[in-house]
């Protein structure tokens, strides 16, 4: 492997030399600062104290990763977050703790070991590469450094004045070069180059002359690049390795870790023979030590890796959920295998799964569903993620209860009764769950007829009810239990009927009246006039709370909810018939004899004769001594009030009247036959006598 290490002060250009010189050469470009700036990234946003040496215990479970000129923490790109002036003013710190440099040059040797590499850094002549077959010491003074700086940060939009960046780099060249850890310094077998007045070409012209000079491939020779599918013939075959002939005789080899089908044990003459055709992919470009001619080392593995990772990248377009095993569990992750396709590392990082340490590892060998999340085509690596699994599932068992709940509230409809349960109580009212995830609302003065003031009192959470939809409307719903429950006045309207008697039970006597019930949400008004037909008979002391009384239903007035009743109505009136009046003649029966006169019965009535209005043609004292009892006797009312239950009688009167009447009948009599003595009673005599 051809090894080229470019060390150099900040603003050198080393990243832009190295990058073009690694692309001209074929080689690999690696940004050692790149990675110095990754740690610091990570230790910032970890809120760590980039002094303290155990901060930087989060490298064991730390993934990086260099692809080009992309840089992964974590699986994460953070390419562009690595170049803010935060982390650039910060860097130098993490640079000069040991763990992070151990850590980093372990990796950085490690990454370089099996390639032809441009590393590009402080410390990579010194420490990292010693053995490089070329060390660059890329220098420039500190004003052409600032300068260029500068103009590479206004093309970024970042404004920072000359004097100021010149400070920075200055500030930075002295931590760099005076920090204990390895210092920034030249090899001593280090080629210096000023680039200050040079351009970028006459500086990558000059490392590439170097390069040849010091015998790696010739440019010129360089036909065919890793990745790059080639095809050729066999022309030797020996117990480890299958030679090949490329066009152009370019000559290739593969060795049996490269073989994709290859077994331990196997003999490759048997199945490999000399002119046979073949194909692989290029893995790595060397030279041939005797010709100092490229000398292609492929792979059939990647030839196949690289059929199988469209299958991936297919899986991933797809969304497609695939069945990976178990093969590997460490803190970071999990590798996995994906049915025959060994050549593609296939690793679940921790982070997408939801999963315990623990309940990681007990995963091994176990098959677990995972969702693609990043191809890598040149590298045959696939990130997976079981998270994105389960969150698809989330989502897709979200949208099915949704269909469903659709569904179930597109069957339902106003006017229909259905039975849900209570999942929730609120101040104004109660959620019915109706199944499927429809739920509706059964507002508290939809509870009953009467008045809510808790809906606690009427439902609890776990009740099942049976409900009436009253409105549908935006998704939602609006129930009723009071519409299921008969009003109180229709049941009270089917238990009393105008004229119905019952015994109801007062519950209280108010000045209008007393207050019976009738049902358990209404009572009736029984008048006070309604008590008895006779006026003087009172209610009061008559009747008490909690007794109770025969009534008649007189009156349901459905428009104000009132009920009228009546005692009186339920007993009879004889007064009621009662027809006398003043001066009128009726005749009684004697009933019974008192001292102030006797009791006379009329009709259904009873009244009374007083001693005195027996007669004027003698006194008594008694009225038997002139009307036996039983007797029937004619008489003339003096009063009569059916109101009050009040008849007096009077024989006397009648019998005045009878004599007046006898007297005013004989004096007509005689003035009919007294003579006419007045001429004008003669003339008008004479006139009757002739008309007659
Ligand atoms: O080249 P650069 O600006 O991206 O480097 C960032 C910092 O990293 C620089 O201040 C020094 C440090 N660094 C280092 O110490 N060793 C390296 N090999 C590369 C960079």
């Amino acid at each position: 492997m051809f090894k080229v290490a470019i060390d150099g002060p900040a603003g050198a250009g080393k990243s832009t030399i190295s990058k073009i010189v690694a692309e001209k050469l074929g080689y690999q470009y690696i940004d050692t600062g790149a990675m110095y700036r990754a740690v610091t990234y990570k230790a910032l946003k970890l809120g760590l104290d980039l002094e303290d040496e155990k901060s930087y215990d989060f490298l064991n479970d730390t993934i990086l990763e260099v692809d080009g000129t992309k840089i992964y923490i974590d699986r994460v790109d953070v390419s562009t977050e690595i170049r803010s002036v935060e982390v650039t003013t910060n860097v130098s710190t993490p640079s000069k703790i040991g763990v992070v440099r151990t850590w980093l040059v372990d990796y950085q040797r490690k990454i370089s070991e099996s390639k032809n590499v441009v590393m590009d850094g402080r410390d990579i002549g010194t420490v990292v590469l010693p053995n490089a077959d070329l060390k660059i010491y890329l220098d420039a003074t500190p004003e052409c450094r600032a300068k260029r700086r500068m103009i590479e940060r206004l093309e970024k939009g970042v404004d920072i004045s000359f004097e100021e960046t010149l400070e920075e780099i200055k500030v930075r060249d002295h931590k760099d070069s005076t920090r204990a850890i390895s210092p920034l310094k030249q090899a001593d077998d280090a080629v210096y180059v000023d680039s200050s007045d040079m351009t970028i070409d006459e500086v990558v012209n000059k490392i590439i002359s170097l390069v040849n000079e010091r015998g790696s491939v010739k440019m010129s020779n360089v036909k065919f690049f890793e990745g790059q599918e080639v095809k050729g013939i066999i022309n030797n075959v020996t117990k480890d390795a299958v030679y090949i002939e490329l066009e152009g005789e370019n000559k290739a080899v593969i060795y049996t870790n490269d073989l994709a089908d290859y077994v331990e044990g196997q003999k490759l003459r048997d199945y490999y023979y000399e002119g046979a055709d073949f194909k692989a992919l290029v893995k790595q470009v060397t030279k041939d030590k005797k010709s100092n001619n490229p000398l292609y080392i492929l792979s059939t593995k990647l030839y196949s890796a690289k059929d199988d990772i469209k299958v991936f990248e297919e899986l991933k377009e797809n969304d497609q959920v695939i069945e990976a095993e178990v093969v590997n569990v460490t803190r970071a992750g999990a590798d996995l295998k994906y049915k025959e396709y060994n050549n593609i590392k296939i690793f679940l990082p921790a982070k997408n799964i939801d999963l315990s340490e623990e309940a990681l590892y007990s995963l091994r060998k176990q098959t677990i569903e995972v969702l693609i999340t990043f191809v890598d085509v040149e590298k045959f690596r696939v990130t997976v993620s079981h998270t994105a699994v389960m969150n698809r599932k989330a989502r897709i068992a979200k949208a099915e209860a949704k269909a469903a709940k659709d569904a179930a509230y597109a069957k339902l409809s106003v006017g229909e009764t259905v039975k849900g349960e209570v999942v929730s109580v609120l101040d104004f009212g109660a959620i019915v769950d109706l199944g499927e995830g429809v739920t509706g609302l059964l507002h508290r003065n939809e509870l009953d007829h009467k008045l809510v003031r808790n809906v606690n009192d009427y439902v609890k959470v776990g009740d099942t009810v049976k409900v009436q939809i009253i409105k549908k409307e935006d998704g939602k719903l609006s129930l009723s239990k009071k519409a299921l429950i008969d009003h109180p006045w229709d049941v009270l309207k089917e238990q009393y009927h105008v004229g119905d008697v019952f015994d109801g039970l007062v519950t209280k006597v108010i000045p209008a009246g007393l207050i019976i019930k009738l049902t358990d949400e209404y009572s009736g008004l029984m008048p006070r006039s309604e008590y008895a037909w006779l006026i003087n008979e009172r209610l009061d002391n008559n009747v008490k709370e909690g007794e109770t009384i025969t009534v008649k239903v007189m009156e349901i007035d459905s428009a104000k909810k009132r009920v009228s009743l009546s005692h009186r109505a339920t007993l009879a009136n004889p007064w009621g018939d009662v027809k006398a009046r003043r001066g009128d003649v009726i005749t009684v029966e004697i009933a019974s004899v008192e001292e102030k006169g006797a009791k006379v019965k009329f009709q259904e009535v009873e009244g009374f004769l007083p001693v005195n209005e027996v007669t004027a043609q003698k006194r008594i004292s008694r009225v038997d001594e002139v009307f036996p009892v039983g007797e029937k006797v004619e008489v003339s009312v003096t009063d009569c009030d059916t109101l009050r239950g009040k008849l007096v009688v009077s024989a006397k009167l009648l019998e005045t009247k009878k004599e007046r009447d006898e007297f005013d009948r004989y004096y007509a009599q005689q003035e009919k036959e007294l003579p006419t003595n007045t001429i004008a009673d003669i003339l008008g005599d004479a006139l009757k006598d002739k008309l007659n």
